[in-house]
Parts: structure tokens; sequence; C-alpha cells
């Protein structure tokens, strides 16, 4: 079936500014994520930076990850920091009771996670322990991480390699605190995130941004009660910046067994999250106006798709491993575009997670390590980062019949459209409102089979591929695959 679909891009009406962290990522300890997949150890004989895997290094640094999130997710709450700090081999080997009591040699820890950020150039998001941790700990995490001498937990980061503080700005206390980080209701965790804000420190130059654990999908009860709670009977507002919400895209199959029916399912959640978005933002002004405060940022610090495990994968592979096809690639699309149309109501976003974990951008196999047709996504769409998101005028429901995303800047225009049918074919018939069409370029991904992935026989499956738009007049006129994705980048003279 093919459809045709006018779509206009009103270049003049500005959204916001893309934000570089709308595209960011986030790494836990669990499955083979951080252990086996992008931390292999300094005596692996797969090629390795001091233990971090090369390949998923290489990768992530041309991804241009702007921000990565660690060590959890549920993990963070039973963190403790000081086991992953100090000469490896006097490490501690601890059971990770969170995600299946596998044992960790702790080779990965703090220093270990800022060297990945700063070999691939990402900001580094550190998640603290709420839930089992103290207040004490926390704020000495932060001092180790960001005083920058004079202390004895300064000179401790110093004579483990580390002269310079490591300037980490993000800190979230606790996470999921409504189930796996503690089974708090929303009043006894404005309790411990008042009393744990209260001592995270100010360290050098590093004015700490705080992030308060939000609300599972667009749960406003949490919203309305944590935000209650929190201005409620204090001297002070606890110093709040950020207000993470979580937003999973679950799935009914297994990850290559996707009916055109399951597709469209699981693609409908985007909307709910896209709702979720524009529902919490107001709330967040509503309570920040109320308390006399700044405005908070919106985040949504872990999102993607959620498909059905299968216990042989996971056997072989680690929890929460799912392959990742042709449709994880529209997902990504859909999610990103809908964080363009909404940028100016978000903070950070970060897609969960980075490696072998759910909604991964790279899967590792022994030595192989793949880009996976999500991955594609994220390269094509780095385009729009640091772009103003300007309106598109549509008549079709986004995330089930034609996503759609503008940026530009004073020469291009850069439109990402993907098509989430699994079934119908369109045609769009593209016009600019408030500039004229001068050369397109574009690229596309789309497979015929939606369950097609990449492998390690075949690694180039599901890779973008150069095609070329007519203009016709004053529109661009496209044909989109099903379930596919369609990348233009227009100049305009
Ligand atoms: O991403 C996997 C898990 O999903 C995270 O640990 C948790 O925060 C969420 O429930």
């Amino acid at each position: 079936m093919t459809m045709r679909t006018p779509i206009t891009v009103h270049v003049n009406d500005a959204i916001g500014l893309i934000r570089p962290e709308l595209h960011g990522h986030f790494l836990e300890h669990l499955g083979t994520a951080t252990y086996g997949g992008i931390w292999v150890g300094r005596t692996s004989l797969i090629p390795n930076i001091d233990g971090l895997r090369a390949s998923a290094v290489e990768f992530l640094r041309a991804l241009a990850v702007p921000v990565l999130r660690w060590p959890g997710g549920c993990f963070a709450d039973a963190y403790h920091w000081r086991d992953g700090i100090g000469p490896p081999d006097q490490r501690p080997h601890t059971v990770n009771h969170t995600w299946g009591g596998t044992i960790e040699d702790n080779g990965f820890g703090t220093h270990e996670f800022m060297h990945l950020c700063s070999l691939i150039g990402a900001r580094p998001y550190v998640a603290a322990n709420m839930g089992s941790g103290s207040p004490s700990e926390v704020r000495d995490w932060v001092e180790y991480c960001n005083l920058p001498g004079g202390s004895t937990l300064a000179a401790l980061r110093i004579a483990h390699g580390a002269r310079e503080p490591f300037g980490v700005r993000y800190w979230g206390i606790g996470n999921e605190s409504w189930a796996c980080g503690g089974n708090m209701t929303p009043e006894e965790y404005a309790a411990h995130y008042a009393r744990f804000s209260t001592f995270v420190p100010t360290c050098g130059g590093t004015t700490p941004y705080l992030i308060a654990v939000g609300p599972n999908n667009n749960d406003t009860d949490w919203t309305r009660r944590f935000f209650t709670a929190l201005a409620t009977g204090r001297m002070f507002t606890p110093r709040i910046h950020g207000f993470a919400m979580h937003y999973y895209s679950w799935g009914r199959c297994a990850p290559t067994r996707y009916t055109p029916d399951a597709i469209r399912s699981q693609f409908a959640s985007f909307d709910g999250m896209e709702h979720a978005i524009i529902e919490q933002r107001a709330y967040l002004n509503m309570f920040a106006e109320r308390a006399g405060i700044p405005p908070i940022d919106l985040l949504v610090d872990e999102w993607g798709t959620w498909d059905l495990s299968e216990q042989e994968t996971e056997d072989a592979h680690g929890l929460f491993w799912q392959q990742n096809t042709l449709r994880d690639a529209v997902a990504a699309a859909l999610g990103l575009n809908l964080f363009h149309r909404q940028a100016d109501k978000l903070g950070m976003c970060n897609l969960a997670q980075i490696v072998n974990v759910l909604h991964a951008s790279l899967l590792t196999s022994g030595e192989a390590c793949l880009r996976t047709p999500t991955y594609h996504t994220l390269m094509l769409m780095q385009e729009h980062r640091n772009r103003t998101a300007v309106r598109i005028a549509s008549p079709l429901s986004p995330s089930r019949e034609l996503s759609v995303s503008a940026s530009r800047d004073d020469r291009t225009v850069v439109v990402t459209c993907a098509n989430p049918d699994p079934e119908v074919t369109r045609t769009i018939r593209m016009q600019l409102a408030g500039a004229s069409i001068g050369a397109v370029t574009g690229e596309e991904i789309a497979d015929a089979d939606p369950n097609a992935c990449n492998t390690v026989a075949d690694p180039g499956r599901i890779v973008p591929h150069a095609v070329t738009p007519v203009v016709a007049g004053d529109s661009i006129v496209a044909t989109m695959p099903p379930l596919s994705i369609l990348h233009l980048r227009i100049t305009i003279p």
C-alpha cells in the first residue's frame, strides 16, 4: 500500500536548541554491558586501551557520545564506589546482587569510567547510591572526583593516577526509588532527597547539577507528591536541577520475531512518551514557580525498546541482551525525533543501554564488536545537534504514521523522517515555508525484512545508503519504504 503525504517545514518557526545531551547514553553493571562488553580487562587478548575494548572506544568516539550515565540503573543503589578504586588486584570481589548475582572484580571503577568518558569525549553523569548508601558516602565520592587537592580524598585520587580532578557535574540522587532504589513513596523519597542533596559539595570549580528521581512513565502522582513534600515544611527548598523520568517501549515479541501488529503496538509508546514530556514539563514549571526556584530541567534518563527476553540468548550473552534490528533503528529515530520536537522542554535523554543491553548501539561477541542499526540512526541524526529545532506541519500521527523532526542553521535545514509502519510505503512531498530549496542530499536506512539485523557474518546489512531525492518545483518528493528512515540535508540559498 502506498500513501501520499504532504509535510511542511516551517523554517522560521523555532522550537529551541537541540542540546547534544538529548542524544545521551547509559552504561550499567548489568549483563555484559560493562564487564565483557566495554570492559575486557587489561590482560585480555581482545585489543584494548587500558582494559577498555578498543573497537568499542573507536566506534563510540565516532558517535560523539555527549554524556554517559553510570553505574546504574538499579545497580547504582547497591554500588559502593570505594570498591572500585585503587590497585586493581587489591579491589574486593563483590556480588552484583541487583543483576543475577554475578561476581565483579571491580576492575571497572571510577577511574576507568572517567578514562572511558575522556577517550570518547563524553561528559560523565554519575548516579549515586541513595538506596543502600549514606549521605557521607555520596559527599566523599563528589570530593574524591572534584576537589583539586588538599584533602586526604583528593590526595588519594591523585595517588591513584588522576592529578586533575574529574570535574563531574551531573550527579543523580538514587535511581527508580519508587521500585528497585528503595521501594519508597514520593514523600519518603523527597525526605531522602532533601537529606542527601544537602551534603553534595561544590568542589573546585564544579558546581554539581543534582538530578532527582522522576516518574515511571507519566506517573503524575509521583511528581505531584514528590514536589509537594519537597517544598513543604522545610526552611530551605533543596537544590534540584534535573528531574528524570524513565520511559521504556515494551514489546511483546523476541527481538527478531516481530509481527507488523507487534511493531505497531510497541511504537505506540512513543506517543505516550511525547505526551508525558509535555505534561511533566507543565508540572515542573508549576512547581518551580510555586517554590520560587529556577526552572528545573526535565530529563528522560532511561528510554528505549525492551523486548521479550529469550533464556537461551541471555544464557549466551548476558541479561537483557537483545538483538538489534531495523525496528530498533526506526525506534531510535522515533525517540530522537520527538526529543527534537520537544527540545524546549528537555535537558537530557539517555538511551538504555550503550553496549549489549536492551536498545544497544554496540553488540559484542567474543572479539567482535558490531555497530547495530540503532548506531547508524544515531550517527545520521548527530547532524541535528547544536542547531535550532523548527516546527513541522504534517497531518499524520508521528509514532504511527510518519515521524519527522527538522533543524536549521544559517545555511541548511536538516530533516529526519521515519516511516514507522511495517507495511505502508509512503511518498512524501516536502515543502519549506520561509526558505527556498537549494541542493538536497540524503541517506536512507531500509530493508525488506523488518527483523533484519547486523551480524558478525554480515555486519553491514543495515547501514545508511545515499539517496537522491527529487526536487519538483517547490517540493522534495521521496518514497519511503515500510519501516525506514530518510535523512535529508537541504541548503537554503
Ligand atoms: O535499564 C535496565 C533497568 O531498567 C535499569 O537498571 C532500571 O533503572 C530500569 O528499571
